[in-house]
């Protein structure tokens, strides 16, 4: 299974006994055969050992088989559950048994890479208490002290910090991370993070660190990433791409063209602002494809969705009794539609307080044409640090500010007054890796003073007495001579699934959850017994389903 196959020949004549034996053989039976290597007479080239085979003068069978549920071969018809269920006939597979040697040869790169850099790998606990990353905890019920519960750490993100304040200088792991949130093709329950950490950073160490790291477990799949990866605002890749993980290898820019919907607003009963796209070639698409666009932008929040077609004979577009053909015809021109395009411009249907909302939709439309006109350029490896991120988000279910990414990220200094008066204009210290697209990871220089951390914790809405009684070990060791320190998190099953060439990160994990999150081999989550949770001192709640 794991280096490849090899023909075998039975010679009846000469070998009667170990013919006789392989014609009871079926698929997936454990052999054992002695025999000679010769060459073909008629050579495979589709396989690697094509030219030989083996005369056998002798077989062993070692194990039989029970007929598999699916033929074991890269072209599987059987559904994923199918495959999941029985993931060690899965896993048999050529393909997934080549991602999950790539994820081993990457993890191998990405450790060395950081030996090399002065990095120590220190393991963290996985039994421990929340760490607030956003996410709902996994939790661990404690039979010595009942009641209590230890939570699967998010990320290790405040032992990191710690490891720091004990001098260890240069952290990594390779770590897994829990986090009970919904789940879809790049997030699973249970994950796997390169999670590092330096004291005494600049910005770009932390980046120069990352850069060596992904060049080298590029190199593994023979792609070439070369340091230093570009650098893009926030603000700048929304506007531009509506996204704040950008697919750069293509462009087809957001334009923004507000003013020309502007008399319009009440009839079209829009809000906000209007956002354009010029889709190339695409002024002969048909009816049906519309249709799907128009439910691309509906299903991303949008309005609804406005197109003006650009032909050789003049402009056509369900906009014009609206608008008038003079207006389009200066839309036009002003976003640089030729003759062939198609304009798309998207308004959103909700607005979001303190946020364009009408860029995210365009984002989604932006990719959406991006791919059914074939504009990405799939040799491309498109890395980008996006940086000037805001330190708080507004949260529409919480209805206050919230951290746009933990509670740790570091301030300006010049925007500490603004903490308690105006939070949405801080702006933050941390960035983003992005990669065709997709968030890899997420980092920042974090807070090291514990005047400042504290501040930070009241402005996100915890008493003195919350604060303490939730970080009160990591404010004490804060008061201690904590160097400045900063760090980053990559998330590796998403690295390896996009070196594999893989949509899901389920083809590289070996034993991935479905999304419903359970394991359909091991059957887990599952009942334990009675007796267990009396040792755990729980009962269980019968709760009515909800219909
Ligand atoms: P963050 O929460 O952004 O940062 O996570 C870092 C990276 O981890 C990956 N990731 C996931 N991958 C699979 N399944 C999931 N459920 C999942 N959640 C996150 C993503 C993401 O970019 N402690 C901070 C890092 C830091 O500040 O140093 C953290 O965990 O690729």
């Amino acid at each position: 299974d794991r280096a490849g196959i090899a023909q075998i020949v039975f010679n009846k004549e000469h070998y009667p006994e170990a013919h006789a034996k392989a014609e009871d053989l079926r698929s997936e039976f454990v052999v054992a055969v002695e025999g000679r290597v010769i060459r073909r007479q008629k050579s495979n080239p589709e396989i690697a050992t094509g030219d030989v085979e083996v005369v056998a003068t002798r077989l062993h069978v070692l194990n039989n088989a029970k007929t598999p549920p699916f033929t074991i071969e890269d072209d599987v018809t059987a559904s994923e559950e199918t495959r999941l269920r029985y993931r060690y006939l899965d896993l048999r597979r050529p393909r997934p048994h080549a991602n999950i040697e790539l994820r081993h040869r990457i993890f191998l790169a990405i450790r060395k890479s950081l030996d090399e850099l002065g990095f120590f790998e220190i393991e963290t606990p996985i039994l421990t208490r929340s760490t607030p990353e956003g996410a709902r905890d996994c939790l661990v019920p404690s039979r010595i002290h009942h009641g209590q519960f230890y939570a699967l750490p998010q990320s290790p993100q405040i032992f990191k910090q710690i490891l720091m304040i004990s001098g260890m200088d240069r952290y990594f792991q390779i770590c897994r991370c829990f986090r009970d949130e919904d789940f879809r093709a790049d997030r699973q329950l249970e994950f796997t993070q390169l999670d590092l950490e330096i004291s005494f950073p600049r910005q770009e160490d932390i980046f120069a660190a990352i850069e060596r790291v992904m060049e080298s477990a590029c190199t593994v799949v023979g792609v070439q990433a070369k340091g230093p990866f570009r650098h893009l605002d926030y603000k700048d890749a929304l506007r531009r791409f509506g996204s704040d993980k950008p697919d750069l290898r293509f462009g087809m820019e957001l334009r923004n063209v507000t003013e020309f919907f502007e008399p319009a607003r009440v009839t079209l009963h829009f809000e906000g602002n209007v956002q354009a796209l010029v889709a190339p070639g695409a002024a002969s698409w048909t009816r049906k494809q519309l249709d799907e666009l128009g439910e691309i932008a509906k299903s991303a929040g949008a309005r609804g969705v406005y197109t003006v077609k650009v032909t050789a004979e003049g402009i056509r577009s369900p906009l014009e009794k609206n608008l008038g053909a003079d207006a389009l015809k200066k839309l036009a021109e002003n976003v640089g539609a030729k003759a062939g395009d198609l304009i798309v411009a998207v308004a959103s249907k909700e607005q979001i307080p303190h946020t364009d909302a009408s860029l995210g939709v365009a984002g989604q439309v932006r990719l959406h044409l991006g791919d059914k006109l074939n504009l990405i350029d799939r040799s491309k490896w498109e890395f980008a640090w996006i940086t000037g991120f805001a330190l708080f988000e507004w949260s529409e279910r919480e209805k206050r500010w919230v951290s746009a990414q933990h509670p740790f990220t570091g301030i300006y200094e010049e925007d500490l007054d603004k903490l308690e008066t105006a939070p949405w204009e801080c702006r933050s210290k941390g960035y983003d890796l992005v990669l065709n697209g997709n968030e890899l990871g997420s980092g920042s220089i974090r807070i090291h003073r514990q005047d400042v951390q504290a501040r930070m914790f009241k402005a996100l809405g915890l008493s003195d007495e919350q604060a303490r009684q939730r970080f009160g070990f990591f404010l004490d060791a804060l008061t201690y001579g904590t160097p400045p320190h900063g760090g980053i998190a990559l998330g590796l099953d998403r690295v390896v699934m996009l070196l594999a060439g893989e949509k899901s990160i389920r083809e590289v994990i070996a034993f991935p959850k479905t999304t419903a999150a359970v394991d359909l081999m091991a059957e887990s989550p599952s009942e334990v017994d009675e007796s267990q949770l009396d040792e755990l001192g729980i009962a269980i709640k019968k709760v009515e389903k909800q219909s």
